[in-house]
């Protein structure tokens, strides 16, 4: 994303290092940055059309979220004071500030000015509030300056602006290269072809762990039994039974770094599913014999395929958390538990609780939080463990 300073010129180098590099580049311009560079030169380095209109027909119908979803990371240079106030104050107004407004990745901003408008306490206060959430700043170098000054405002080295872009990538994307199997959902145990067993897991904190990791960086396979609305870099597998969940995920296993079983998979299964569906001008009373169903995670010990993979297990307690965990971290052959704590009304709900517990014996506090900030946290304890 090129702004209208002086430097942006220096940007058309910095594009040509990036594509040498192996990076795909698109670029947007405000269009103040038009009257230093033309779109043209962009064009020709990366031979994709340079956006400057929010309004301009390019047969997407939002093309700042679509420019945000393609993106890794968003890189601003130059970074015009004008364009630092729009996005402290989170404008939208053009292309650029909208763009960035929607993007999902790491903005990496490389500011150019000069140098008196650099030493102002009003962009010094707007650069903090970007720092704060979350942007990675590369300040602007000292020296000689277009106005004829000198002192500080001119843009960062390609080399500095590679090590920010780099660092921010890496902080984000730290699954890189992993693959991980989530299982979520309740399962469902058929009685007849109509009717099921199953319990009150929505599927929430699952989908959630997936959506991290993905976002992290990993190629994620999501086994689960509750409709998921899609996010990229989630491959879904829709399964019913718990014999079904252990199936898939014993073919998605195949070269996986990580497996985080957050289903709630149903102990007893009905020991005979009738095949037609139960008439109730049939039967008075129905019974219904139940036996133990499999269990994922023991028979997973027991494979061969699984022992390089880093297991994590979830149990739903209600009482002596610490104790029931460790016993099953033990039993299902377990790297890590998260023991969920129930009592606070998890089912369903946006928020969960719960304490992590290692086979190193590490105990890990997770408190309550959104079940998406849990996934990070979850994934946080994970990442350097894998094998
Ligand atoms: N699990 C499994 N197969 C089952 C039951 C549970 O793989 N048949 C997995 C769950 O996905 C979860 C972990 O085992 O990751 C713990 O589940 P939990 O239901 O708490 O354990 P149980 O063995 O069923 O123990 P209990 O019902 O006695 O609490």
């Amino acid at each position: 994303m090129v702004s209208g300073g002086i430097a942006a010129y220096k940007v058309a180098d910095l594009v040509s290092q990036l594509l040498q590099a192996g990076c795909q580049v698109r670029v947007a311009m405000t269009a103040a940055a038009t009257r230093f560079v033309g779109g043209a030169t962009f064009h020709g380095l990366t031979g994709q059309p340079v956006q400057t209109d929010l309004w301009a027909n390019t047969g997407q119908a939002e093309p700042h979220v679509a420019l945000g979803d393609w993106a890794q990371a968003v890189l601003l240079a130059p970074a015009t004071a004008n364009l630092l106030a729009k996005l402290a104050g989170g404008h939208s107004d053009d292309l650029v500030t909208a763009t960035v407004l929607a993007a999902r990745c790491p903005v990496v901003v490389a500011p150019a000015m000069n140098d008196a408008m650099w030493a102002k306490p009003a962009v010094a206060a707007n650069l903090s509030v970007l720092r704060e959430r979350g942007f990675t700043l590369v300040e602007p170098e000292s020296g000689r300056l277009a106005s004829g000054h000198a002192g500080a405002g001119r843009l960062a080295s390609a080399a500095e602006i590679f090590a920010g872009l780099e660092a921010a990538i890496r902080a984000r994307y730290d699954l890189a290269g992993r693959r991980v199997v989530v299982t979520a959902g309740g399962t469902r145990e058929a009685i007849d072809p109509v009717r099921f067993i199953s319990n009150y897991s929505s599927g929430k904190m699952g989908h959630a762990v997936a959506e991290a990791a993905a976002e992290r960086g990993a190629t994620v396979a999501l086994v689960t039994t509750a409709p998921f609305a899609g996010h990229p870099g989630v491959s879904v597998r829709r399964v019913e039974s718990a014999l079904e969940m252990l199936d898939t995920v014993r073919q998605e296993l195949d070269g996986a770094d990580l497996l985080v079983m957050v289903a709630a998979v149903a102990d007893f299964r009905p020991a005979r599913t009738v095949s037609g569906k139960i008439r109730r001008e049939e039967t008075e009373t129905l019974e219904l014999k139940l036996e133990r169903n499999v269990d994922i995670l023991a028979e997973l010990g027991k494979d061969s395929q699984a022992e390089g993979v880093f297991r994590v297990g979830f149990a739903a307690e209600d009482a002596d958390l610490e104790a029931h965990a460790a016993e099953k971290l033990a039993r299902k052959k377990l790297d890590a538990i998260v023991a969920n704590d129930i009592r606070g009304g998890v089912f369903g709900s946006d928020e969960n609780e719960g304490v992590m517990f290692f086979r190193s014996g590490e105990r890990l506090a997770l408190g309550r939080s959104s079940k998406r900030q849990m996934a990070e946290r979850i994934l946080d304890a994970v990442k350097d463990r894998l094998r």
